[in-house]
């Protein structure tokens, strides 16, 4: 059998366990990854047990109150509490999901809180999301086009067209899908990765768009895009209930029909 030896401080230690208050009858185990790169410490797994009764719904609810009530020093990242921003996507019980949406009542024994897989960890449960970043800019979201805009208006789209883009704005950048692509977390340096690729299509499938032809040659890469092997990860896990896996099928598609035509 393969063996294989990991650097020291990859290895994950047992960290505090924080009781609950003397009365309290409700108790919710927590078990929360921690890091902190000032230390030189391995990470760590803190457990803090929280009462139920006074805590909000959602996961996000029981990080709040862990930060607020217990240990100021837990390091996470969230905004709008409502499943918009994308900034609270981590890993909880082994899924990439939004903390603010996932209902603590849907989780049974203690809840698990790891940063997104297979991303460099800024901090706590906060991932480096850079490249991912990089990746977006690179598919230049935004219209491009040469007709210019009527003067007195907005461009128009028929209600058939901005039909098209359903399923796809929707999409709010959390790398929840990206980060659950085996193909993403071997060749993340290259391959485009779901959430990319879904934005990319994005803009393909805008009728204002006139950049068609450019966007398909930038795609048009063994690794940027084929890379992906339909393994469904992707959509299983997007918290938005978006289906990645099938805007990366209508690139293939447009790519196989520029070809015949
Ligand atoms: S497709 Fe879904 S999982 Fe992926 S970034 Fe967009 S919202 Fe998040
Ligand atoms: S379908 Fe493609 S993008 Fe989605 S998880 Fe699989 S390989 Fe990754
Ligand atoms: S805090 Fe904005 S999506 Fe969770």
């Amino acid at each position: 059998m393969a063996e294989f030896t990991l650097p020291k401080n990859s290895v994950v230690q047992e960290g505090k366990t924080y009781l609950a208050a003397e009365g309290v009858t409700n108790v919710q185990e927590v078990h929360v990854y921690r890091w902190d790169p000032d230390t030189g410490e391995n990470p760590r797994v803190d457990i803090y047990n929280i009462d139920l009764d006074t805590c909000g719904p959602m996961v996000l609810d029981a990080i709040i109150k862990i930060k607020d009530e217990i240990d100021p020093t837990l390091t996470f990242r969230r905004s709008c509490r409502e499943g918009i921003c994308g900034s609270c996507s981590m890993n909880i019980n082994g899924r990439n999901t939004l903390a603010c949406t996932k209902d603590i009542g849907e989780i049974d024994g203690p809840i698990k809180i790891y940063p997104l897989p297979h991303l460099p960890v800024v901090k706590d449960i906060v991932p480096d999301l850079t490249h991912f970043y990089a990746q977006y800019t690179s598919i230049k979201p935004w219209i491009q086009s040469t007709t210019p805009p009527p003067p007195d208006r907005e461009r128009l789209q028929s209600k058939e067209d901005r039909a098209q883009l359903d399923g796809l704005y929707e999409c709010i950048l959390c790398a929840c899908c990206s980060t659950s692509c085996p193909s993403y977390w071997w060749n993340g340096d290259r391959y485009l990765g779901p959430a990319i690729l879904l934005q990319a299509y994005r803009w393909l499938a805008d009728s204002r768009d006139e950049n068609a032809g450019e966007r398909l040659d930038e795609l048009e890469d063994p690794f940027k895009l084929y890379r992906c092997h339909t393994i469904m990860n992707c959509t299983e896990t997007c918290p938005k209930g978006l289906n990645p896996a099938k805007a990366i099928a209508e690139i293939k598609k447009l790519l196989v029909e520029r070809k015949i035509a």
